[in-house]
């Protein structure tokens, strides 16, 4: 038997697959969490922040995701990793969440976090974010995966939403 290791990358082609047969955002949102969470072992919960008006402040909102329950289910984007990463429109990847002052904990089992937000027409409109139980599990490969999988969101978001 040969042992196939699923390489980030080769998930690439399944996730355009699945935006082209997607009918609703939400339904892409929760495939790309599902097939992320299915395929990549160190990816030990996945889901999609999106922006939201709260009381005329910007909110990022939960939205599907795979993995235990969050107490964070609406950040302010002057808050946690997540806020960075919207306000600054810059994937954030952090090796040690211990060492990272700006970071709020889910789970005591988190060690590493990466952050994309998603673009539509120019403007942040949310973001993916994974967190994994292993020290620096989101290296060069895993940074290009989910830049591609949150732009494929955008991309379906631009041509599908009003
Ligand atoms: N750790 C994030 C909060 C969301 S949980 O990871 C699901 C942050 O620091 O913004």
């Amino acid at each position: 038997m040969t042992a196939t290791k699923t390489i980030p990358m080769d998930l690439a082609s399944v996730l355009d697959s699945v935006a082209g047969e997607a009918t609703t955002a939400s339904g892409l949102m929760t495939a790309i969490v599902n097939l992320l969470h299915e395929k990549l072992p160190n990816y030990n919960w996945v889901g999609f922040y999106m922006l939201e008006k709260d009381a005329g402040e910007d909110m990022l909102a939960l939205g599907p995701f795979r993995g235990a329950a969050t107490p964070h289910t609406r950040i302010p984007l002057n808050q946690g990793i997540c806020g960075a990463a919207a306000s600054r429109g810059e994937t954030v990847v952090v090796d040690d969440v211990a060492a990272d002052p700006r970071y709020l904990a889910c789970s005591l089992e988190t060690k590493s976090e990466i952050v994309v937000p998603i673009f539509v027409r120019g403007k942040v409109v949310g973001e993916l974010d994974i967190d994994s139980h292993v020290p620096a599990a989101f290296g060069a490969e895993d940074r290009q995966l989910c830049e591609h999988a949150a732009a494929l969101m955008g991309t379906w978001l631009e041509k599908h939403a009003k």
